[in-house]
């Protein structure tokens, strides 16, 4: 009887190729690969994936700015950032504000003492865009922090001011200690 021997391969005809690939990244100091759709925009991943919540929907094209993160340092827009584009990129939440020790950031304080929150919806969005404005521009004017592309349904735009102001200086101070 004839057999079959195109359904068991010989072999040396058999390629090696890795398990799973997929996207390495790191997120608030921590490896990730994701193995899913590259297309899936990074917000999906955090929120969905990581059930990391503090980052926001803000519209689909990121117009109220509740879904920014760090990426490499910069704020970015989460939701119109696909994981394909994250390959090695080092991206910042606002959970990973916080020192290891689950210390606040000053900016993270700052923001509780001017009594910056409202709702809450809106206030990862402003802590990131506000690192980000701090890191580029150390003594921030209302003019400075009025170009922030963020959005707050609840009124809350003067005490951000004074409390990326009061961030401003808090870190100066430390710095200088
Ligand atoms: S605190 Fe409610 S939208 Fe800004």
């Amino acid at each position: 009887m004839a057999q079959d021997h195109a359904a068991s391969p010989n072999k040396a005809d058999i390629t090696s190729v890795a398990v799973r690939t997929g996207i390495d990244l790191q997120i608030n100091g921590e490896r990730f690969r994701h193995t899913g759709d590259p297309q899936m925009p990074l917000l999906w991943y955090l929120r969905d994936v990581l059930r990391l919540t503090g980052t926001k929907y803000g519209g689909e094209h990121g117009e109220g700015g509740a879904d920014l993160v760090l990426v490499e340092g910069k704020a970015t827009s989460a939701i119109t950032t696909p994981m394909s584009k994250l390959e090695d990129k080092k991206v910042v939440t606002v959970e990973g504000l916080a020192d290891a020790k689950g210390g606040l950031h000053p900016l993270q304080q700052a923001f509780i003492d001017e009594d910056a929150i409202g709702c809450g919806y809106c206030t990862a969005g402003w802590l990131i865009a506000s690192m980000d404005l701090l890191n580029r521009v150390k003594d921030p004017s209302d003019n400075d922090i009025d170009t922030l592309p963020n959005l707050c349904r609840c009124g809350c735009q003067t005490r951000v001011r004074k409390a990326v102001k009061r961030a401003a200086a808090a870190i100066k101070q430390g710095a200088k200690a």
